[in-house]
């Protein structure tokens, strides 16, 4: 009796399962944003008002119509599926270095409950009649001056942070960096999507590389493993290393500040065996005849070492990280997280052999790069110059 009581139940979920309408449409919700852009490789990624299939078109920026021909698709392929989801994560390859490309974003809602997936309503795809199609431009090795623009700490607060990236395409760098704590809490990707992606994605994100430095912020709240899910990387954590023009760029994870055992983690925390992988992976990282060749090499991280023994997490990312960072000849460290502008001399903080900006919470540096030196530039959110810095590279 109780078998066939079971079994009446799972019939009954199921007709009601199959019963619920599906949307038949879907828009997009976030994005796009484009990472992991390298000369030959980029990353589109952007979230849909409902679950569906999502696909990229790719059209040169010769100047044709996006309608003039039958432009390559590509797709998001799991074991050999097309994936169906809300988040999408679409790789174009086989790009040349230092090449725009204009790019098209299509959606189709697909029903795959049951054994042959069925398409849904009609597709919806990115305008590229009453607008412009987004374009962005892979990274180019040989380009002798390169420039960005870095924001970090920007803890949800709209304000500042379209004041900062309102006139990315007017200023045109060749990547934005977020230096980590974009938001304070990481419960969802809603509060991503709030707290700084829609406004990235109105003011620049669909047209210009990003590079995402996880701060310790990002790895609070259930949604943490959102950050690798919305930000891929090449190696699959947050550190990894890219070159543009002359310069090599070490993207570097932090981890938290406090011991793993401290109440706040709730037994949660092993960041001390993450530092130390990290430590590894660096170690092999600046190895590399890739990066050793770079004439100019540049660390992006966003806790920065300071001069005293302090909190847990900045004293092991000092003992762990600094002498590889030394060891690897880096011109200049860029970081956030003090809320507080100061620029660290050689040797200033116990034992780093480069310069270490930190911006505060509220402005921006434009950082412009050439074999020989490294300009850089922190502006206020009214677009004044407030402190100017050349360093020059032997
Ligand atoms: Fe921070």
């Amino acid at each position: 009796m109780k078998r066939l009581i079971f079994l009446m139940m799972a019939l009954l979920m199921t007709i009601n399962l199959f019963a619920e309408e599906l949307p038949k449409t879907a828009n997009i919700k976030c994005g796009p944003w484009v990472v992991g852009v390298t000369e030959n490789e980029m990353t589109i990624v952007w979230t849909s008002t409902s679950r569906c299939m999502g696909w990229v078109e790719v059209a040169p920026d010769d100047g044709t119509s996006f309608y003039a021909e039958e432009r390559p698709r590509y797709y998001e392929d799991l074991m050999g599926r097309h994936v169906v989801s809300q988040v999408h994560h679409v790789r174009l390859t086989n790009l040349k270095p230092g090449t725009v490309y204009r790019y098209r974003l299509f959606q189709q809602c697909i029903d795959d409950r049951g054994h042959s997936p069925i398409p849904l309503g009609r597709v919806t795809a990115s305008d590229v009649y009453s607008r412009k199609p987004f374009a962005v431009c892979t990274l180019d090795k040989s380009k002798e001056e390169i420039s960005f623009t870095m924001i970090n700490d920007i803890h949800g607060r709209d304000s500042i942070m379209n004041a900062h990236t309102k006139d990315v395409r007017a200023n045109n760098p060749d990547f934005v960096v977020f230096n980590g704590d974009m938001v304070s809490f990481m419960g969802s990707i809603d509060d991503i999507e709030k707290g700084f992606m829609t406004r990235a994605s109105k003011n620049f994100s669909p047209d210009y590389p990003l590079v995402y430095v996880r701060g310790n912020h990002e790895s609070r709240g259930p949604g943490y493993g959102e950050f690798l899910n919305l930000f891929p990387t090449s190696t699959g954590t947050p550190s990894y290393v890219f070159k543009h023009g002359p310069a090599a760029f070490l993207v570097l994870d932090c981890g938290e500040d406090k011991p793993d055992s401290d109440i706040e983690y709730g037994g949660t925390a092993a960041y001390d065996a993450y530092r130390e992988q990290m430590a590894a992976w660096l170690k092999q990282a600046i190895e590399s005849e890739e990066f050793k060749t770079a004439p100019v090499k540049i660390a992006l991280m966003h806790i920065p070492f300071e001069k005293e023994a302090g909190w847990w997490g900045n004293n092991e990312l000092k003992r762990l990280l600094l002498p590889l960072l030394n060891e690897a000849g880096i011109d200049v460290m860029l970081s956030g997280h003090n809320h507080a502008y100061s620029f660290r001399k050689a040797g200033s903080m116990n034992g780093n052999e480069f310069p270490i900006l930190v911006n505060s919470n509220n402005d921006r540096v434009e950082v412009k790069v050439n074999k020989s030196e490294i300009r850089m530039n922190v502006i206020d959110a009214t677009g004044k110059l407030l402190h100017e810095h050349v360093i020059k590279v032997e």
